[in-house]
């Protein structure tokens, strides 16, 4: 069975080509940045993936060596993400269906950087630590659901350190300059740590970086920052381990790519006698491969998206999906 798969819940638009044993056969995506911009702007993403989607999804044949013909199941991101980019990759995913006749299947984003993390690291039963530009999620299963044990209560963690790095002039994405200088730091600046219960908020350690660029050393600043938001997501990870009594931690997400924050995390789960695992980049990332992967997990449990089901949910929550493929 090959599943291919549909990514276009940000700034991403990627086509994954997967078969059953999860091997990825392609993975092609471009993804819509503007170092100028002030972030996403959900319309022109929306255009720039309409303007790329036919060249993508032709690439990413070519690059699997099949046609379309060869494909058994068209999987897409359902949600969560921005309503005018989920559009895209909801009407490519029915017009590929209807047009070739294959069956469709809407997944969950979240959960599917989970799924093929999994099975690509051999974790078995992790802690994952979702962490990325829109989302960062402390995610378990639990009796058949992916239970949110703590997250953000305002902006991602991703999204924290673009808004930073833009500030001080490192454009976008800013999350990989800021890693190479969070090594240089030397002095520890005090900033605010923000856990509540389970939960964490970056807004107010924004706020404070923000006001002290200029009157600190640039690398400590960036250091300090970026160690308090580690800091604060390490511990809040660390205390679900210690919670459900699981002995793996899955580390995902686009901000998974940060050396700092694998140290840290590594470090932890070291002392907790916990493994670690980290997939590769290109399927930490936002990418098709991850929702094809989750579609042919899904269909194979007997789900199959009607096209009257097939409406974007921007809001979908990863505790809403009874999880029964496992
Ligand atoms: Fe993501």
């Amino acid at each position: 069975m090959i599943s291919l798969g549909i990514e276009s819940t940000a700034h991403t638009f990627g086509i994954g080509i997967v078969n059953e044993k999860c091997r990825i056969l392609a993975n092609e995506k471009k993804a819509y940045v503007k170092k100028e911009s002030v972030g996403i702007h959900p319309r022109e993403a929306a255009d720039f993936h309409y303007k790329n989607a036919k060249e993508i999804i032709e690439n990413a044949l070519e690059k699997a060596n099949l046609s379309i013909k060869e494909v058994d199941l068209i999987s897409f991101s359902q949600g969560p993400g921005l309503g005018n980019c989920l559009k895209v990759g909801a009407t490519v995913a029915r017009t590929l269906s209807l047009l070739h006749n294959k069956s469709l299947v809407g997944v969950n984003h979240c959960i599917s950087h989970i799924e093929i993390g999994k099975k690509l690291t051999k974790a078995k039963d992790p802690v994952t630590c979702y962490a990325s530009g829109a989302n960062t999620q402390i995610i378990g299963l639990e009796k058949k659901r992916y239970r949110i044990y703590g997250e953000t209560l305002d902006i991602g963690i991703g999204n924290f350190l673009d808004v930073f790095g833009r500030e001080i002039d490192l454009g976008f994405p800013a999350g990989p300059v800021m890693d190479k200088i969070y090594f240089k730091g030397k002095n520890f600046i005090e900033l605010p740590y923000t856990v509540k219960g389970m939960d964490l908020a970056f807004s107010g350690l924004l706020t404070a970086g923000k006001q002290k660029i200029k009157k600190e050393r640039k690398e400590d600043l960036v250091c300090s920052l970026m160690h308090n938001a580690f800091a604060m997501l390490t511990e809040v990870t660390e205390r679900t381990l210690a919670h459900t009594g699981k002995k793996e931690l899955l580390l995902t997400g686009g901000v998974a790519s940060s050396n700092a924050l694998r140290e840290i995390m590594k470090k932890m789960c070291k002392q907790r006698k916990a493994k670690f695992f980290v997939p590769e980049r290109s399927v930490c990332v936002d990418n098709g491969a991850m929702i094809g992967w989750q579609g042919l997990i899904e269909f194979k449990a007997g789900k199959k998206t009607n096209l009257n089901e097939s409406m974007i949910l921007p809001k979908q929550r990863t505790d809403q999906i009874k999880v029964n493929w496992i």
